[in-house]
């Protein structure tokens, strides 16, 4: 036993020296060496701040070092002008200088930290400051109580001019508190911006003095949907939830940010997702309402009247004071998700498009924001919307902000109008990071740290020249199911840092595994900070595919030294189940279990796997159609993959047509003899996803002449559909699959008018 014992220290000690090599720093420096030796903190050092460098740069570090360690630092203010980079500084000390000559990048610093003195020098006040926050990611605690910095050397500034965080409060607000804590880890990961998503349909969250009915009224929604919008019926929690910010709180928010070199934009949405302010100013919409704060989330109608001179002064008059408490260039004017639909039997809106003779209405949406950015612009500002206001003519100046895919970056950047790349399939944080089961509620997309990560920020298709209106990189986190401060910071962390990394550090030093490393040497701080978040990073993912025509499953953990033990019986595995070293051929149905085995695992997180084993299984099919973005499945041939897609709908294996049928040709290679037939439907009306009209199976011998042998127009079910037929038995070779989409979703449904969406996966024959 004492052997043992020694022998696990030893491994234990090794992989903690290891572990030292890696600087802890997030995002990763230009340029970090390590050297020889430590400075250790303790009461006794002194900082010497240039005066350039105001007290508030160093508020943040003082804290930090007092929570950590009670330690409380005095410091003296200098006026050494001729104080640069090279100056000899006296040991014992922290010293802050500013120097624009030796660090020519903005936002830029150096760090050097020897046993004797540590030298911040920064570009400017924001460079100094973030190699402050350097400073606190590499403080560590000794047992004695002090703290350590190792020797180093640092060389750091950022990619990107614009590195962004949005969060939504709308759909649930946050307390100050929570705000100035969420600012602060801005701050600490050199996020630079904070765009904050103040009004939408279930809540205006900011005080205007000017327009009361905000504040008692569009503040409040009378109760909050329970669970998944795509549950029919709904339920509602019968609560009324409300409240805003005051302009004195804002105001101490925006001050709070801009002590940590953060810049607030606002977002005042427009002309859509306005439903909570036509709860109060009914007049604002096209049909004079009565309009209700929405109790439930989605896209509305409901919408500011483009028509009515009324809307744009409204709008002007809030945006009055919007400007008096945000000192930031750009506005966020929103310009997503807005349906024409009362716009085109609107009497004022069409006597707009007459009278200004636009096309259509959705040049009546781009008269609305141009109009909006001709007044935002004689007062000295820019505006920046979601990419929607590229429907219809983008405004002369307006910034784009990418989105629904990389599309609409692409196009504007391609204008030579400035971007940020914010597209949903990577940078959405309230997604699901865990396809794992018993993960709190999250809206239905996935989106892990290592998608988010893996995420490069300028799109191949511009070249050199265009390349350079792509500004930067934002995530979002949009508060439908973030209902409290712990569940927000558990969808935002440790996704956040994947953001900052790829906002601040160079392309080609960009590593995945080493910012792993990193991010667990933050662990110890992640907890001292008291942060909610999400640990398991390490966990199970897998790669589906096909090889000679069976399915194959790879599995992969970025554990170091975490081992994989898998079952095949549906059995949880034990640390002496089979480990896993190559990918597992599937040649029957049935459930693969694996979890991971290792320092810091948790065996009982498992990843599961069922499969279900076809004569149709791995055969070749050919899609007639094309299939919709976010349901195109990574694998051309996932409808015959062996794996039914999940009614979550975010694994991947959905193939989904928007307003197109299904029509897909399957080749079983030779004559078979075949009695049951099987696909499955995905149907959440309220997702906008829709049951075909008809789904027919014919068959054939040739290829030429189809008999049909099965049709189903009835799919009741509420999420899958599981349509399986036996079939008089007979012998073919091809089957010809046809589901016709609902096309237009009908009048009186959740987004009538737009196109239906259909789900199908997995086709079975047997
Ligand atoms: C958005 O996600 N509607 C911008
Ligand atoms: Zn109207």
């Amino acid at each position: 036993m004492a052997v043992r014992l020694s022998l696990l220290l030893v491994v234990l000690n090794q992989s903690a020296k290891a572990q030292d090599k890696v600087l802890p720093v997030i995002p990763a420096p230009s340029a970090m060496k390590m050297q020889e030796g430590k400075f250790v903190i303790d009461p006794t050092i002194l900082v010497i701040r240039d005066s350039a460098i105001k007290a508030d740069n160093l508020v943040f570090f003082n804290q930090y070092l007092k929570d950590l360690a009670d330690i409380e630092l005095t410091t003296i203010v200098t006026n050494d002008a001729s104080a640069t980079s090279n100056t000899p500084v006296k040991n014992h000390t922290i010293s802050l200088k500013l120097d624009a000559v030796a660090i020519p990048e903005k936002e830029g610093y150096t760090l050097k930290v020897s046993a004797g003195q540590i030298l911040l020098t920064g570009h400017d006040a924001a460079g100094a400051f973030y190699g402050l926050q350097t400073l606190v990611q590499l403080m560590q605690k000794t047992k004695d109580g002090k703290i350590e910095i190792p020797a180093c050397s640092i060389n750091d500034y950022p990619r990107f001019s614009y590195r962004g965080m949005h969060l939504d409060v709308s759909r649930h607000a946050f307390p100050v508190a929570f705000l100035k804590k969420w600012i602060d880890m801005l701050a600490l990961y050199k996020v630079n911006t904070f765009h904050w998503h103040l009004t939408d349909d279930q809540g205006w969250r900011i005080e205007i003095k000017q327009y009361p009915a905000l504040q008692t009224i569009s503040s409040l929604r009378a109760e909050t949907i329970i669970g998944h919008k795509r549950y029919d019926p709904h339920r509602f929690d019968g609560k009324s939830y409300g409240g805003y910010y005051s302009q004195q709180e804002v105001k101490e928010i925006v001050k709070y940010a801009t002590e940590r070199h953060i810049t607030v934009i606002p977002e005042i949405e427009m002309p859509g997702h306005a439903q909570a302010a036509l709860a109060a100013y009914p007049a604002l919409g096209c049909t004079d309402g009565p309009y209700q704060t929405a109790t439930y989330w989605g896209v509305f109608d409901d919408v500011y009247c483009a028509g009515k001179e009324q809307t744009f002064s409204f709008l002007e008059h809030v945006l009055d004071e919007v400007l008096t408490l945000f000192p930031s260039a750009y506005i966020h004017i929103g310009g997503d998700e807005c349906p024409k639909t009362q716009w085109k039997v609107c009497p004022a809106c069409q006597e707009r498009i007459r009278k200004e003779h636009l096309k259509d209405e959705h040049e009546l949406q781009s008269y609305f924001i141009r109009r909006m950015e001709k007044y935002l612009e004689s007062k000295g500002r820019k505006i920046i919307g979601w990419d929607e206001i590229l429907e219809g003519g983008l405004a002369p100046s307006a910034t784009v902000m990418s989105w629904r895919g990389l599309e609409g970056g692409i196009a504007a950047a391609k204008m030579h109008h400035d971007v940020i790349m914010t597209p949903e399939k990577y940078v959405y944080l309230d997604y699901y990071q865990s396809l794992y089961g018993g993960e709190q509620l999250a809206a239905g997309g996935y989106t892990p740290l290592s998608k988010v990560y893996g995420y490069e920020p300028v799109p191949e298709e511009l070249n050199a020249e265009e390349a350079k209106y792509i500004k930067g990189v934002q995530a979002n986190a949009w508060s439908e199911y973030l209902s409290s401060p712990e569940k927000a910071e558990y969808m935002l962390f440790p996704r956040m840092f994947a953001l900052a990394e790829i906002a601040w550090t160079r392309k080609d030093i960009r590593n995945y595994p080493d910012f792993l490393k990193r991010l667990r040497r933050q662990e110890n701080m992640l907890a001292v900070l008291n942060i909610n978040r999400f640990r398991y990073y390490d966990e199970i993912t897998s790669m589906k595919s096909l090889k000679n025509g069976k399915p194959e499953l790879t599995l992969h953990t970025d554990m170091p030294g975490g081992v994989i033990r898998y079952t095949t019986n549906g059995k949880t595995p034990e640390p002496t189940s089979p480990i896993y070293t190559t990918p597992i051929i599937i040649s029957q149905t049935g459930e693969i279990r694996a979890a991971v085995f290792g320092e810091g695992s948790d065996p009982a997180r498992v990843f599961k796997q069922q499969f279900v084993y076809s004569k149709s299984t791995g055969k070749k099919i050919t899609l007639f159609k094309k299939t919709a973005v976010n349901f195109t499945p990574e694998n051309p041939r996932a409808l015959l993959n062996g794996i039914q897609g999940s009614p979550f709908y975010n694994d991947g294996e959905w193939t989904g047509f928007s307003g197109d049928d299904l029509e897909v040709l399957i080749d079983l290679e030779q004559q078979t003899q075949i009695s049951a037939l099987g696909i499955n439907i995905l149907k959440y009306h309220w997702q906008k996803m829709w049951e075909p009209d008809v789904i027919r199976f014919e068959i054939s011998d040739d290829g030429k002449k189809y008999t049909e042998v099965y049709r189903q127009n009835t799919f009741t079910a509420e999420g899958v559909n599981k349509v399986r037929a036996n079939i008089s038995p007979l012998k073919a070779r091809y089957i010809r699959v046809t589901a016709v989409n609902k096309g237009v979703i009908p009048e009186g449904e959740y987004g009538a008018g737009g196109k239906a969406m259909l789900l199908a996966d997995e086709i079975l024959v047997n």
